[in-house]
């Protein structure tokens, strides 16, 4: 099958089935505010979906732009981040809003320019450019990584492995709505292409993966010998 087939039917899947989360615009709507998906993927790094809603709502109720979150002191946000845990992360998230805000309060809208903002890494600059800016970009995380693992089967222990994962999400990618793309990609990987027992029945993408043709899907992706 073609890598437009796998992203259609992964599209189609995302038209019907998208988790509905508080940082995410209504589907067919303009994307959410480039603040509210920065901030969204700061939280999610490292820390649950379920855990990130409640902060995700104090935050933006507390500090409901970039410019409001610029002027609130250390102690207020590092008291707010209280139990999110990797304090390296509030950290960058005062100085990030504090270089923006000096900068106008707008986010850069490139990946290049994005990933020049403190605690922005690859992966956060890819999220909020294509979710936000609507920028082709390719976006894997943990999720993305086993799903495209197990759809071409590729077989090459992480870490070195990851170059071909990236490889083959570059292919996968849409030009149009790689945001979408990105996000049907990790809730498939959350909710359906789980790390055990994955469920390929439901799976949009279950005829064009290999892992599941070879019936061993759990088996990808393989992690080097500690
Ligand atoms: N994990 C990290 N970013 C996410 C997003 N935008 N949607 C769902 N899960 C995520």
């Amino acid at each position: 099958a073609s890598f437009d087939a796998v992203s259609r039917a992964l599209l189609d899947w995302y038209d019907a089935h998208a988790r509905d989360l508080p940082w995410r615009a209504r589907p067919g709507t303009p994307p959410p505010e480039p603040y509210r998906v920065w901030l969204s993927e700061v939280m999610l790094q490292q820390t649950t979906v379920a855990a990130v809603k409640d902060y995700f709502a104090a935050f933006t109720s507390r500090w409901p732009s970039v410019e409001a979150l610029a002027v609130a002191s250390d102690e207020d946000v590092m008291a707010a981040w209280a139990g999110l845990g990797y304090y390296a992360r509030a950290r960058n998230l005062l100085a990030c809003a504090r270089e923006v805000a000096a900068n106008g309060g707008r986010f850069p809208d490139t990946e290049e320019g994005l990933r020049a903002l403190p605690g922005l890494g690859a992966y956060t600059a890819a999220a909020v450019a294509a979710i936000a800016f609507e920028r082709r970009a390719v976006v894997v995380d943990a999720n993305v990584e086993r799903v495209v693992a197990r759809l071409f089967a590729l077989d090459e222990p992480l870490p070195g492995g990851r170059t071909a994962i990236r490889e083959r999400a570059d292919a996968i990618t849409p030009q149009a709505r790689s945001g979408d793309f990105a996000q049907a990609m990790m809730d498939l990987g959350a909710t359906v292409c789980t790390s055990r027992a994955p469920r390929c029945l439901l799976c949009p993408l279950a005829s064009h993966c290999t892992a599941q043709a070879m019936g061993e899907p759990e088996r990808f992706p393989v992690k080097a010998p500690k």
